[in-house]
């Protein structure tokens, strides 16, 4: 198949990077971090910015009772299964202007550049924005699209709480969307295909000089939350050999976590401690108790699932040797994701085509996604892949994450001719 593009195809990148940065200023601390917690404030604002601009470019838009946004442009076949791309505009604390909104802005700025060329999709083409991909308010991860997928009972969806024990529920009707979560499920097959872009947030592509990475897998987290229960006491009186500190049985805990990662036999094992508490909390008392929160991760879930027994059998003996208490519990485990071989060959293809037709230079690879992305669940419904986009050093989660424009244009360039090959397909 020749390049999907149409001829008169050419991208507005000045809006797309304006976007981006009036997106940016929607934020809950002060440039140049961007926070964005799902349902607060500036997330309800963000929200509102997206789907005005999605509406201004002649999409029709729709809700469901998790909070996913779509904008869809009809196409001339509307009753087959659309074609879909997004992704998400909430971010951690602390965070950058381009994890996530690459992917929405970006695809919005490709189905734009596409209908002023005059393209007409026999598909018709929707753009996601997710609720909630990152953990911030609920502890767990991409929520709209595992609800989707169906990896998340609605009922369980609407128990979870936040630290302030607001659940789901409230916080989703507080925002607009008191519907039914039992609507929100998508059938496998209710997608042709989904293709999220977003920034690789790692640093591959750009030490190997490349300007797109095609997703080959995704890893998918275990999330662990581990609660050490010790004795405190006066830390000059309680003599070391009498002791059962928390801090210290959580402190091998977390060296054993980063053994099991190292012992695995592949670099795609990692494994983090990336949150640790401990209590009391004052300089002359020993710690009494602690509460970690594990996150281990793979591309393959027999090697994750080794490697999360081999923590296990670690907790156990840390804390008998120690007289520690324990109580493990699973956030949650999710399978790794295998992407379309064919949805892959498809983009290679357009991009091969945009080599020769010279519109951009377009070097690639296949790649694995070390982070995990809303496309993790999107796998249940539909053939799915990722394009990456080089971002500066892979610093990603951190006010200086940066993509350039160049990069970004390409990226949307690429996704546009997926979009416009796959729409196109009978
Ligand atoms: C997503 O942000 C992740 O933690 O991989
Ligand atoms: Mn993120
Ligand atoms: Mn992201």
């Amino acid at each position: 198949m020749g390049l999907s593009l149409p001829a008169g195809f050419t991208l507005d990148g000045t809006t797309i990077h304006h976007r981006i940065a009036a997106l940016a200023a929607v934020s809950e601390s002060p440039a140049p971090v961007v926070t964005r917690v799902l349902f607060s404030e500036a997330d309800l604002a963000a929200r509102r910015l997206v789907a005005d601009w999605c509406r201004e470019a002649g999409l029709s838009t729709r809700t469901d009772a998790a909070g996913n946004v779509f904008a869809r442009w009809e196409g001339t076949e509307p009753d087959r299964p659309p074609v879909a791309t997004g992704s998400h505009i909430d971010a951690i604390p602390n965070a950058g202007r381009f994890d996530g909104v690459v992917g929405v802005l970006g695809g919005l700025a490709a189905i734009e550049a596409l209908r002023r060329a005059g393209f007409r999709p026999r598909r018709s083409l929707e753009l996601i924005v997710f609720t909630a991909e990152e953990p911030t308010r609920f502890g767990l991860g991409c929520l709209g699209s595992r609800i989707m997928g169906g990896a998340l009972e609605p009922a369980a969806a609407d128990r979870l709480a936040d630290g302030a024990g607001k659940t789901f529920f409230e916080w989703r009707s507080g925002a607009g969307c008191p519907g039914d979560l039992a609507g929100v499920p998508l059938e496998p097959g209710h997608y042709a295909a989904f293709v999220e872009l977003h920034i690789e947030q790692g640093p591959i592509l750009e030490r190997e000089g490349l300007d797109i990475g095609v997703v080959e897998k995704i890893a998918a987290p275990a999330a662990l939350r581990l609660r050490l229960t010790g004795e405190g006491g006066h830390a000059g009186a309680v003599l070391m050999q009498d002791r059962h500190d928390a801090l210290l049985a959580g402190a091998e805990i977390a060296l054993a976590v980063e053994q099991a990662a190292r012992d695995s036999s592949s670099p795609d094992t990692v494994g983090t401690t990336g949150v640790f508490r401990i209590g009391p909390g004052a300089i002359n008392s020993v710690p009494a108790w602690a509460e970690l929160e594990i996150d281990l991760r793979d591309t393959d879930l027999p090697r994750r699932e080794a490697a999360r027994a081999q923590i296990e059998r670690a907790v156990a003996e840390i804390c008998g040797r120690r007289g520690v208490g324990f109580a493990l519990e699973t956030i949650n485990a999710d399978p790794p994701a295998i992407c379309d071989p064919g949805l892959i060959a498809e983009i290679m293809s357009q991009m091969e085509e945009i080599r020769r037709n010279r519109r951009r230079r377009c070097s690639s690879r296949t790649m694995v996604s070390r982070a995990y992305h809303d496309t993790l669940f999107m796998a249940r419904v539909c053939p799915v892949t990722m394009i990456f986009i080089p971002c500066r050093g892979g610093v990603s989660h951190r006010p200086d994450e940066y993509a350039a424009p160049e990069a970004i244009e390409t990226g949307v360039t690429v996704l546009a001719a997926s979009l416009a090959a796959l729409a196109s397909e009978t």
